[in-house]
C-alpha cells in the first residue's frame, strides 16, 4: 500500500487532479444551483405530435445512466416524504407506461450523447411530457435548444461522475421552483458550506490520522467495499458504492435496513472463508431511528468475524440534505484515496468506454436522435 501522505506520489497517481477537483464540490453545488435558477421555464413548447405543456405534474421521472442518475436518487431520497407527487429514476432505455403529458421528466447526461438517456428523451418527448434537460451539450443539449425545451448546462470537460454536485445541485431548485417542495435551495447552500468546511480536513495535506477520508481508504485496502444504508441514505450507499467501483477500480456492493436484514445477511454466513474478502462500511446517523440502529448492532454482532472489517461512515450536520452530502463527500474522497493507495488512476474508465464504443455499431444514438429531430416543427 502506498503511503498516503506522501504529496508528490499523491500528485503522481492522481494525474488529472481529481482530488483537487472534488475539494471544491462546494463551489460547484452553488454554480449548480445559480444554472438552474437561470433556466427560462416555458408554459408551452410545440413539437409535430403537439403542445407540451408545463404544469402542475403529477409525476417527475429523473432520467439518466450512472453519474448522471446519481442526483436523481439523491433526489428522490430528499423528498421522497414531502413531495406531493412521486419522485423517480430511471435507468434504461424504455419508459414505463405511466409516463404521459402530466409527468415531468427530467434527463440527466453529462455528455449529452447516452443512447439509453437519449432513447428515454424521445420517448418522453413523443408522450409530450413536459421535458427538462441538465447536460453539458451533446446531442441531447443541441436537440432541446432545436425543439425549445429548458437546458440546465453545466460545464464541461469533467468526467461525468466528477460533475455531481452540478448535475445534483439543479434537481432541488428546480422542485422548488416548480412548487414541489420548499426550502431545498436555502438547505443546498447551508450544505454547500458544510463541505467547504469539511474540504479542509479531508484534503490531501491532512495526514491520515487526522484524515477521516484517508483513513476510510486505509482501512478498505485490500477488501471489497459493501456499504449499507438506510432512509434516505439509500442513495448515498449506492452512490459510494458506484464510486469505489469507478475511482478505485474495486468490486463493491451496496444494500441498506431493514431489507438486508430479509435475505443478504444469511451469504454472510457462509463458513468457507468468502465473506473475509469484504469490508462492511455501514453509514451513521446520531439521530438514526432506534429501530435502525438496533437493526445495525444486531447485524454487526452476527457478521462482525466473518468480514475483513466493520466499519462506520457518521453523517454530519442538521439537515436531511447536509447529512446526506456530508456522509457522501467523506465517501467520494475515500475511493480517491483508495484508488491513490493502490497506485491506481481514478480517472481513467477504460471498460465504460470499451463498452459505449462497441454499443455505438449498433446506432441506437442516432436512431433516437432522427426520432426526435422528426418531432420537430420547423
Ligand atoms: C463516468 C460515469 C458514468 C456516466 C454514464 C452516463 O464518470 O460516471 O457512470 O455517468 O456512463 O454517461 P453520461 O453521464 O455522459 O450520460
Amino acid at each position: 500500500m502506498r503511503s498516503l501522505d506522501d504529496l508528490a506520489e499523491l500528485q503522481r497517481v492522481d494525474q488529472k487532479g481529481m482530488l483537487r477537483s472534488y475539494l471544491r464540490w462546494h463551489e460547484a453545488l452553488l454554480e449548480g444551483a445559480r444554472a438552474a435558477e437561470r433556466v427560462e421555464l416555458p408554459d408551452a413548447v410545440r413539437t409535430r405530435v403537439g403542445t407540451i405543456r408545463y404544469g402542475q405534474p403529477r409525476a417527475v421521472l429523473i432520467v439518466g445512466m450512472g453519474g448522471s442518475a446519481a442526483g436523481g436518487e439523491l433526489l428522490r431520497d430528499l423528498v421522497w416524504d414531502s413531495a406531493p407527487v412521486p419522485v423517480l429514476v430511471w435507468r434504461d432505455y424504455h419508459l414505463p407506461a405511466f409516463v404521459g403529458p402530466e409527468t415531468l421528466v427530467i434527463a440527466v447526461s453529462y455528455s449529452g450523447n447516452t443512447e439509453e438517456t437519449l432513447t428515454a428523451f424521445s420517448e418522453a418527448l413523443e408522450r409530450k411530457s413536459m421535458l427538462i434537460a441538465i447536460t453539458s451539450g451533446g446531442a441531447l443539449g443541441e436537440l432541446c435548444d432545436a425543439i425549445g425545451l429548458p437546458v440546465v448546462r453545466v460545464p464541461r470537460g469533467l468526467k461525468p461522475r466528477m460533475a455531481l454536485p452540478y448535475l445534483f445541485a439543479p434537481l432541488p431548485v428546480l422542485a422548488e421552483r416548480l412548487g414541489l417542495v420548499d426550502g431545498l435551495g436555502e438547505q443546498l447552500k447551508a450544505a454547500a458550506d458544510l463541505l467547504r468546511r469539511m474540504a479542509g480536513g479531508l484534503g490531501p495535506e491532512v495526514p491520515t490520522e487526522r484524515n477521516e477520508a484517508k483513513k476510510l481508504a486505509r482501512d478498505l485496502v485490500g477488501s471489497i467495499p459493501v456499504v449499507y444504508g438506510f432512509g434516505f441514505y439509500r442513495s448515498v450507499a449506492l452512490r459510494l458504492k458506484t464510486q469505489f467501483n469507478e475511482n478505485s477500480k474495486v468490486p463493491s456492493f451496496y444494500n441498506w435496513l431493514p431489507p438486508m436484514n430479509h435475505d443478504e445477511i444469511l451469504g454472510w454466513e457462509n463458513g468457507s472463508g468468502l465473506a473475509e474478502g469484504f469490508s462492511i462500511i455501514f453509514i451513521r446517523d446520531a439521530a438514526e431511528p432506534p429501530e435502525i440502529r438496533r437493526r445495525i448492532e444486531i447485524t454487526r454482532d452476527l457478521v462482525a468475524h466473518r468480514v475483513a472489517r466493520v466499519l462506520e461512515l457518521w453523517a454530519r450536520g442538521e439537515t436531511r440534505l447536509e447529512k446526506m452530502l456530508s456522509a457522501l463527500y467523506v465517501g467520494e474522497l475515500a475511493s480517491l484515496y483508495l484508488a491513490i493507495a493502490s497506485g491506481v488512476d481514478p480517472y481513467a474508465m477504460e471498460s465504460i468506454d470499451a463498452v459505449k464504443k462497441r454499443m455505438a455499431e449498433l446506432g441506437l444514438a442516432e436512431r433516437a436522435r432522427a426520432r426526435v429531430e422528426r418531432l420537430l416543427v420547423r
